[in-house]
């Protein structure tokens, strides 16, 4: 099937599918193979622009569910027009086709641009995810530290894969992946603008960076995590520098300036040209920069009930749970923060501009593996440079955009509510069981749920991976479709017959299986329309109709936003909705429970994490039950 596993060096040769990835990626060399990378990449294929009619169709088949009559009739008229021979439609397909022959990839730029630098709410919550790892037990500040030393040495062995271009490649349904990802999440950093963001990677230059940032307390602290020599520093040694940072860090700096980074993007980049002016804070924001990923080492924080930790501890990862906990301890601009707090919860966060989560979780699950690991044994630490502390300048217009993020940050905070539910019931194998993908079978119970909720059906969007294509990023699967309207309409029906609802349900789930077979391969409709777009604002032409028509906005309105994030560690990756009115829905599907993360807000009264969590409970077991009691039907 199309499941992301990833290849061993031992699987290579057998099919996708067949080989069970190993818990533990290994390289597939231990020295390193210069200009493999680049070989795996020059033999990927280009993302094809999909024929133009196809995407018209498609695209009135992905209103039907969720727009009026009257609407859908207008807009048919429109793509009619859009698409007529000599129309404008044509000649932006003819430019897009051009640039597709150009380009490496002739969406990831774009979209990179329009989905992320250009994007100007705070990349807090509404942008990047987090990612809850499970609580560790930690009986002192001692072991908070011991574990995050470990946390640091494997990311570092992760690293030396990506150093030597021995990562194992990823198959996804027997193709390989493109593995571009992996080697723009380290040594990164968004750079905030005026009006439009910037990415630095600084994994190329010469010499390439050896420190990663600490965070601890607001303070910052630069560790070189390299020996003279060049190898990685072990876990002794990062736990002696670790407890040396957190000696000189133990009160709470006054000022938090991290906290800036959760600020409105426009904001941001006028309070960063000011704070930059000092060249002590300039530096210091370099080095933050330049490091190779930020550990923020969070203090304590209230007590929760061990039912409400998991939701505690997404929020925790996903904005650091407001001024006076530890939204402060943090550089959201990182791409890629590590987070050990003292109560044992782990996670991450990360800016989502260079990756999507998949990259970021196999790299996890690595660290993971690597942190249960039996220690070897260590002779005694030589002295090491003592981590440096990052100092800063603040004067009182920083104060006073500090002081700013703050009450931006905390009515954020405030406003996000967060579910993390453990579906205990089934996982991936029920559906198998009944010959379903578990995935499109998760999105009809997310339908059925919302539609219980709702009595209506919602603009849904899920993440496709577009990685068998170079560079390529993602596209939309839609989950909701005729099929799904008609499978959730007849579920809570009583005069329907049971043999008839379970038709409807496996039509529906393998109408979600086929639209995400379209969608990986390139032939989905969302890049495709926004590609036209952009290419019509390239040429200077007047925005065609079907994009100013309400029910392209209305299409776009996704009140539900949807990943699957599948990992080996038992996680959950957590996200915002992506309107005002909508839910966040992020999951795991391990083989016997899956794992959920709902977020919705709480200034609008029609949502609510909980009650959706809740009502996906009941669908999915609902949806089960159908299936154990009810024979396939003949019709
Ligand atoms: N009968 C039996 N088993 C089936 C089946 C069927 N009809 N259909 C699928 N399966 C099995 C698969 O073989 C696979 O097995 P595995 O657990 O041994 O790997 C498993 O069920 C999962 O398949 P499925 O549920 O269909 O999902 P998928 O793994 O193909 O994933 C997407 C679907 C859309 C999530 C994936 O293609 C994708 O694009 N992922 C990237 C998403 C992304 O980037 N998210 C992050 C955004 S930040």
């Amino acid at each position: 099937m199309w499941g992301i596993c990833r290849k061993t060096a031992v699987g290579m040769a057998k099919a996708c599918g067949l080989v069970r990835p190993q818990h533990f990626v290994k390289p597939v060399s231990v020295t390193r193979v210069s200009g493999r990378y680049r070989s795996h990449q020059q033999g990927l294929p280009t993302l094809p622009v999909p024929p133009l009619q196809q995407t018209c169709e498609r695209y009135i088949a992905a209103l039907e569910p969720i727009t009026d009559v009257d609407d859908l009739r207008h807009t048919k008229k429109l793509v009619e027009e859009f698409q007529k021979t000599g129309g404008i439609g044509e000649r932006l397909q003819r430019s897009l086709e051009k640039r597709a022959r150009r380009a490496e990839n002739w969406l990831s730029d774009w979209w990179v641009q329009v989905a992320y630098l250009e994007y100007r709410m705070p990349v807090v919550v509404h942008s990047s995810p987090g990612l809850v790892l499970p609580r560790r037990t930690f009986s002192d500040q001692k072991d908070q530290i011991r574990f995050a030393a470990k946390l640091i040495a494997g990311v570092l062995d992760f690293k030396t894969m990506i150093d030597n271009e021995t990562l194992p490649v990823e198959y996804m349904g027997g193709k390989p992946l493109c593995m571009n990802q992996y080697y723009e999440v380290l040594s990164s950093c968004r750079i905030p603008g005026l009006k439009r963001d910037s990415v630095v990677n600084h994994a190329k230059s010469s010499p390439p960076p050896r420190h990663i940032t600490v965070v601890h307390n607001f303070q910052f602290f630069e560790l070189d995590v390299y020996n003279r020599d060049g190898s990685p520093l072990t876990v002794e040694q990062l736990h002696v520098q670790l407890e040396r940072i957190c000696r000189a860090a133990a009160e709470p700096s006054a000022e938090p300036v991290g906290i800036l980074t959760t600020m409105h993007r426009d904001s941001w980049g006028k309070a960063y040209l000011n704070l930059i002016k000092d060249k002590v804070n300039k530096d210091s924001v370099s080095i933050i920069q330049r490091s190779i990923f930020t550990l923020c080492l969070d203090g304590a924080k209230p007590q929760v009930t061990e039912e409400t930790h998991r939701s505690n501890a997404a929020t925790q990862m996903l904005h650091g749970g407001g001024s006076l906990q530890h939204s402060g301890n943090r550089w959201f601009d990182k791409t890629l923060q590590f987070i050990v707090g003292q109560d044992g919860s782990c996670g991450a966060n990360y800016e989502h501009a260079p990756a999507e989560g998949p990259p970021i979780v196999a790299l996890i699950d690595h660290v993971v593996e690597f942190t249960r690991r039996a220690e070897a044994a260590e002779s005694p630490t030589s002295s090491l440079p003592v981590p440096q502390k990052l100092l800063f300048n603040i004067t009182p217009d920083i104060k006073e955009d500090i002081e700013e993020a703050k009450r931006s940050m905390d009515k954020l905070a405030q406003d996000l509510d967060m579910k993390v539910m453990v579906f205990e019931h089934f996982g991936k194998n029920v559906p198998k069981m009944y010959k379903m993908s578990p995935d499109a079978f998760i999105q009809m119970a997310l339908q059925l749920a919302y539609y219980r909720m709702y009595q209506s059906c919602c603009p849904t969007y899920e993440s496709a991976s577009l990685r068998m294509f170079r560079r390529g990023r993602t596209d939309t699967i839609r989950s909701a479709s005729t099929a799904s309207a008609s499978f959730v309409k007849a579920f809570d029906d009583p005069g329907k017959q049971n043999t008839v609802k379970r038709d409807l349900m496996e039509k529906a789930v393998q109408a979600h299986r086929s639209y995400t077979n379209i969608a990986i391969s390139g032939q989905a409709i969302d890049r495709h329309l926004l590609g036209l777009k952009m290419q019509a604002a390239e040429e200077d032409l007047s925005v065609p109709a079907i994009f100013t028509d309400p029910a392209y906005a209305k299409a776009l309105h996704y009140q539900l936003s949807t990943s699957q994030v599948p990992s080996k560690t038992d996680c959950v990756m957590c996200f915002g909705p992506v309107v005002p009115n909508g839910y966040g829905v992020c999951y795991n599907p391990m083989e016997d429970h899956i794992n959920f993360a709902v977020s919705s807000f709480n200034s609008c009264k029609e949502t609510n994490a909980g009650r959706l969590a809740e009502a996906v409970q009941d669908a999915l077991l609902d949806m089960k039950i159908l299936l154990e009691k009810t024979p396939k039907s003949k019709l």
